[in-house]
């Protein structure tokens, strides 16, 4: 089986490479220092579309005959592969059809009609919309571009595998979905070196492939909520399954908190915007799920297509989490000048305020008294110890609200 696929992901490789950006691998000292490894990371969220998904989409319409591209493609997407595939379809001129969920980010809406993609939204999940595309499909004769269950997908998919053996890695860390691109990057991975070790990586709201891998059989699990949609998958295809079992190593799982930790660490220590999903490889390495001390190791950044509204709130929970942003709820005398007193403490360990709010009514609040809170932002967390001391030696009661 190796051998058959690694050939069709050089094919992949010759036919997509005009269309599609060889992204690259930056070396980063911070992660490295953090991991005792040599840490390096593929940024696919600086592929056309911000993701890797234009790389199957491609290699796949470019495969199709003369007659089915002038019909048309069709796909069932409310992320990537739905932009992938229609920016695919419209640089070589085809008309594309995409069926999302009505519950699709508008974001992810817009993107893709900006593609010229024909979007339809039809159905709350996404075997309803399937079911329509299904319909679309024998009405109108189009070709269904799946998101993974597809060799001439999992083949372009692979191309990124071929970019990445370049860097001669030891441990490669890579997200699975529905297992098309860790199918790909497996085989070309193992294809060139087999001592390169392949690490997937799931979430703990969708684990069907490491289930799967687990049981010896194909295992469908229904996902929870995660804010890494790109890698919320019922049921992987027995394709993936079976290349899964046979060229990835391990697969461990992650959370959302781990997930967000990582995404702030990528904006903040290398400047790199990166969607949960895409995050989730950085995520198992820095939660010690991945060991790699010593060795070569390498995350493949599967995209970047992230919304703002997202990126904000977990910017925001991460400072909240890490105390960098703190709430502090003080009870002082209701007189003037306490309010001014408070805000002195935080001054004198340079906080920077971001918000204070007065509460007199509360059936905890002593008459006289009035209740506090204060939101700021942290220089040095150290300092938060003393902040809380100074208070209190001046009979002031005061609490941080985790
Ligand atoms: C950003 C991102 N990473 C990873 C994946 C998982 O890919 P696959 O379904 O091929 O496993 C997806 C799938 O949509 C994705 O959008």
């Amino acid at each position: 089986m190796m051998r058959k696929i690694l050939d069709d992901i050089f094919r992949a490789r010759e036919r997509i490479s005009p269309y599609i950006h060889e992204t690259p691998v930056d070396y980063s000292t911070t992660f490295s220092r953090m991991t005792q490894s040599e840490v390096y990371l593929k940024l696919e969220n600086l592929q056309k579309t911000g993701s890797f998904k234009v790389r199957g989409a491609f290699n796949k319409i470019l495969e199709m005959k003369e007659e089915e591209r002038k019909r048309g493609v069709i796909a069932v997407s409310a992320g990537n592969h739905a932009q992938g595939v229609a920016y695919a379809a419209m640089t070589l001129g085809i008309k594309s059809t995409i069926v999302m969920p009505e519950t699709a980010p508008i974001s992810k809406y817009k993107a893709t009609k900006g593609y010229g993609a024909e979007v339809i939204l039809y159905g709350k999940f996404i075997h309803e919309s399937m079911k329509k595309a299904e319909e679309l499909i024998r009405e109108r004769n189009l070709t269904l571009v799946h998101p993974y269950d597809d060799p001439l997908i999992i083949a372009g998919q692979g191309t990124a595998g071929l970019e990445m053996a370049k860097e001669k890695p030891d441990v490669v860390i890579v997200p699975i979905g529905g297992g098309g691109l860790i199918s790909g990057v497996s085989v070309a991975l193992k294809g060139i070196n087999p001592n390169t070790k392949v690490i997937g990586v799931q979430s703990f709201a969708s684990p069907s492939l490491k289930i799967s891998k687990e049981l010896g059989r194909l295992t469908d699990i229904e996902p929870s909520y995660s804010i890494a949609d790109g890698i919320l998958v019922k049921s992987p295809s027995s394709l993936t399954f079976e290349i899964v079992s046979e060229y990835v190593d391990d697969i461990v799982l992650v959370d959302d908190d781990e997930i967000a930790w990582a995404m702030m660490m990528l904006l903040e220590r290398s400047k790199t915007v990166v969607e949960p999903a895409g995050a989730a490889p950085l995520a198992a390495l820095l939660s010690g799920k991945v060991e790699a001390r010593g060795k070569k190791v390498m995350a493949l950044l599967s995209g970047g297509n992230v919304d703002l509204s997202l990126l904000a709130r977990i910017i925001d929970k991460t400072l909240y989490k890490t105390k960098r942003i703190v709430k502090a709820r003080v009870i002082v005398p209701d007189k003037p000048g306490y309010l001014n007193k408070v805000l002195n403490h935080v001054a004198q360990i340079r906080g920077n305020i971001i918000d204070v709010v007065h509460d007199r009514v509360s059936s905890d609040v002593l008459p006289g008294y009035t209740k506090i809170y204060v939101m700021f932002e942290v220089a040095e967390q150290e300092d938060l110890g003393k902040f809380i001391v100074s208070l209190q030696n001046e009979n002031i009661e005061v609490k941080l609200i985790e």
